[in-house]
């Protein structure tokens, strides 16, 4: 099959982003009664979207910061993880999952994923990897794929771990997080389901913690500046070395209106990844789609494999030139540069499944903006793609 005669000969075709974020009126709207309002900074809208956050999660409470790479380090902070602990973590992961460990002063321990196709973390590898010094195991939804956080709590609680998700792609996902760990931390980063431009949300079920994840996101001060601007409180004490991690009114009223229409975006985004199976299996069933159909999802991104001897590179090419966007979910963390120099001893440390995935990963645009044609266009155009590769 070709590409059509059109886009070879003019380059008219529109452009397929890999995701975009959705935003309009209801956005410029909300940022400009902030501004009217004359308070910017944490303040009621911040309020009111942590407690739709947490209603939407079916949870009692949440917690608003400044990005989930701060919601995934106070997570760790709030529970005393710190020097001389280790950190079981995923390899399989965007870096912040990592480097919040170290900012904390204990050691990531990376663990492998399941197999080769896939990318959840592995119970049975988080096992042999613990030590008398392991503390905490952060899990990772990978693209929006929810882990069997059961499961992990289980082992958790055999071992004394603290159990910490790394949310980022899970937004919306009720039921299956924020709900049996010991603290979830979710990014609304723009290449997420919703967004607030940057930002994060940390849900905590015990409420001790909670409110330390509260007062250390703000120096660890015992009261607000709304409270003291508005006479609800006088003075504060600083009670735990905390952090300036804080939402703005700005970041809050985008929030509020994003996520009233974050279960519509996540529903379009599961048509979307059904469409995509479909597609694949009838035109291209050499590339694999990873997870069963059915696996609960908020599908933030879709991850293919591509089959052995593909050059991903060469077809990531040819996306680009037919003015398809791709992209590679995740060049593991312990391959890279100053992940390699922490590692002790003289050999690298190596994650088969890890590498495996890596090697054959190519993630295909989502987003839900997408019309069913534009899947129909990217499978077509990767099938031709990969059939030039081998020819
Ligand atoms: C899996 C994962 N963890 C953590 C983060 C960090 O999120 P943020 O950019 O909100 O700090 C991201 C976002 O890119 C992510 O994808």
């Amino acid at each position: 099959m070709s590409a059509p005669a059109v886009g070879r000969a003019t380059g008219v075709l529109p452009l397929i982003e890999l995701g975009t974020p959705v935003l309009g009126e209801p956005e410029k709207a909300a940022l400009a009664e902030v501004i009217d309002s004359g308070w910017l900074t944490m303040g009621e809208r911040v309020r009111r979207f942590e407690r739709e956050f947490a209603t939407l999660h079916g949870v009692e409470d949440a917690v608003a910061v400044g990005s989930a790479t701060a919601a995934l380090l106070l997570a760790l902070a709030a529970h005393d993880i710190g020097p001389g602990d280790e950190v079981l973590v995923p390899s399989m992961s965007f870096v912040a999952t990592a480097s919040v460990v170290y900012h904390v002063g204990a050691t990531p321990v990376f663990v492998d994923v399941e197999a080769p196709d896939r990318p959840h973390l592995s119970l049975a590898d988080a096992r042999a990897r613990l030590t008398a010094r392991t503390r905490a195991v952060i899990v990772m939804h990978f693209g929006g794929y929810a882990m069997d956080v059961p499961a992990w709590r289980e082992f958790a609680d055999e071992h004394g771990l603290v159990l910490v998700e790394d949310a980022a792609h899970v937004a919306g996902l009720a039921g299956h997080t924020g709900v049996a760990s010991h603290a979830a931390a979710f990014s609304f980063f723009t290449n997420k389901n919703m967004t607030t431009a940057e930002g994060g949300m940390v849900i905590v079920p015990d409420e001790g913690r909670r409110e330390r994840v509260r007062r250390m996101r703000s120096h660890g001060m015992t009261t607000s500046t709304l409270d003291r601007d508005r006479g609800r409180a006088v003075g504060y004490d600083v009670v735990d070395v905390g952090h300036n991690f804080r939402m703005d009114e700005l970041r809050g009223a985008l929030g509020l209106v994003q996520i009233a229409r974050l279960p519509g975006w996540n529903d379009t985004r599961r048509a979307l990844t059904a469409h995509y199976r479909d597609v694949l299996a009838r035109e291209l069933p050499s590339v694999t789609v990873p997870f069963a159909r059915a696996h609960p999802t908020t599908a933030h991104i879709l991850p293919v494999l591509l089959p052995p001897g593909t050059d991903r590179r060469a077809v990531m090419a040819s996306l680009r030139e037919a003015r398809i966007q791709s992209s590679m979910h995740y060049p593991p963390i312990h391959e890279f540069d100053v992940y390699r120099r922490r590692h002790p001893g003289t050999v690298p440390l190596t994650l088969p499944n890890t590498e495996a995935f890596a090697a054959a990963e190519l993630t295909l645009p989502l987003h839900p903006l997408l019309a069913p044609e534009d899947v129909e266009r990217v499978v077509r155009t990767l099938a031709e793609a990969m059939a030039a590769g081998t020819s």
